[in-house]
């Protein structure tokens, strides 16, 4: 009937899953207004309405966003690559536990094995997926169905493992970049929290005094603020994540790809409104209370905080570099040869090819950052890593210049 449609609800045709709504008015209508990462955790992980709890593909050309794992299992071979080095730092040890937190269709894991299987290295490769949601854990067992050189086992968290005398590698990528974060701002000098609050029948935001004294530790910490009149996102799980996840490892490294920057350019003044970005169908959006729950959300990592975090939990920083420099150097541009001059058919030439470029691209995939840490190896240098790079010292202070690392 056409009289029962309201032409000016603004709700209407926004898309937002109305579950996951109502029970964010209840909370708020309860509680008061949530912090922006009790509405994040919600939007992405409620049990039932999440974003990343639903079965819906997410995560692809069929979903809302592209990962590197899923542009071409080229990403997985040169991942392996670096695994193999690591197992030789490690003095090629019979077997070799490896964890990937935040698998997302479980591509990586199958590629990674993958590789690792054909090169028939003299090693056990233990590999185990740690995936709290049940609806992501099947989609990596269908992904994993046929994988035939490793078992593959799964667990909800890090802390659910048990400690393991094997060397251990840690993997992720794009996971610390989903994490629930803060907002804050900075007004008169002082840090607010932006709160989410639901009134006159929309979510907005609301500003207030922070919610947690660790917000302000979290800057105190790095010794800056973002500047007058910007916000930002703080995210306090990625650290605590860094400790757990250097508890899982008596010896061995920690491999972690996101988007993100040191903190100084993170928070720079230049940085007016944070880097929280919201994707719906390959489009990044800047609203994050429409589509609530169906589409992603997003914020850079800061990774000098999760470089000192795991520093103090007893890792070194070994390297922090951007994809495009550490794929580039852990032989992306093999296997291009161009048709004319090797067996490669002209239409693997141009996959090889545009899947390279994607994945190297600086303003998208290649910008991503890589850190390695290590635990009880030493300071190796590293092939894929500059050198220069390769201390906690560089994380810390490298200043970028306006524009470059912008979203
Ligand atoms: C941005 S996706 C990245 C997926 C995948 N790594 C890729 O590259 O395609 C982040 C994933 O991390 C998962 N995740 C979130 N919190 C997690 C946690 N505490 N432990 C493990 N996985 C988590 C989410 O469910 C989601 O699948």
């Amino acid at each position: 009937m056409l009289s029962s449609v309201d032409p000016w609800d603004s709700q209407q045709g926004s898309g937002n899953t109305p579950e996951l709504e109502r029970v964010l008015i209840e909370r708020i209508a309860s509680e008061g207004p949530l912090t922006f990462a009790e509405f994040m955790a919600a939007a992405l992980y409620h049990p039932r309405h999440g974003y990343y709890t639903t079965a819906a593909r997410r995560i692809g050309r069929d979903g809302d966003y592209i990962t590197s794992p899923e542009v071409h299992p080229v990403f997985g071979g040169l991942v392996a690559r670096q695994l193999v080095e690591f197992w030789e730092l490690l003095g090629r040890p019979e077997a070799l536990s490896l964890i990937e937190a935040g698998a997302g269709n479980g591509t990586l894991a199958r590629d990674v094995l993958a590789t690792l299987g054909r090169a028939a290295l003299p090693v056990r490769w233990d590999y185990t997926i740690i995936e709290p949601h049940p609806a992501a854990r099947s989609r990596q067992q269908e992904t994993l169905a046929g994988t035939e050189f490793a078992r593959v086992r799964w667990a909800d968290s890090l802390a659910a493992l048990p400690p393991t005398p094997t060397p251990t590698v840690v993997l992720s990528n794009e996971l610390l970049d989903a994490l629930p974060v803060h907002r804050v701002a900075v007004l008169g000098g002082a840090l607010r929290e932006i709160y989410v609050n639901y009134e006159d029948g929309r979510f907005h935001d609301r500003e207030g005094p922070p919610s947690s004294p660790e917000l302000e530790r979290y800057f105190q910490a790095l010794g800056l603020l973002p500047g007058e009149g910007c916000s930002a996102e703080v995210n306090l799980g990625a650290p605590r994540w860094m400790v757990e996840a250097a508890a899982c490892v008596r010896r061995g490294f920690l491999l972690t790809f996101d988007y993100g920057a040191p903190a100084a350019a993170l928070f720079a003044p230049w940085r007016r409104g944070g880097t929280l970005l919201c994707f719906s169908h390959h489009a990044a959006g800047q609203d994050p209370y429409v589509r609530i729950g169906r589409q992603d959300l997003t914020a850079h990592v800061d990774f000098t905080t999760i470089a000192r975090a795991g520093r103090d939990a007893g890792l070194e920083t070994l390297g922090f570099a951007t994809q495009a420099e550490v794929l580039t150097a852990l032989g992306i541009g093999e296997g291009l040869a161009a048709p004319g001059e090797g067996t490669l058919a002209l239409e693997q030439y141009m996959q090889r090819r545009a899947a390279a470029v994607e994945l190297l691209d600086p303003a998208g995939l290649g910008r991503i950052r890589i850190l390695v840490q290590g635990k009880g190896v030493g300071e190796p240098l590293l092939r894929a890593f500059p050198p220069g790079a390769a201390t906690l010292h560089a994380i810390e202070s490298s200043p970028e210049p306006p524009g470059k690392d912008a979203p």
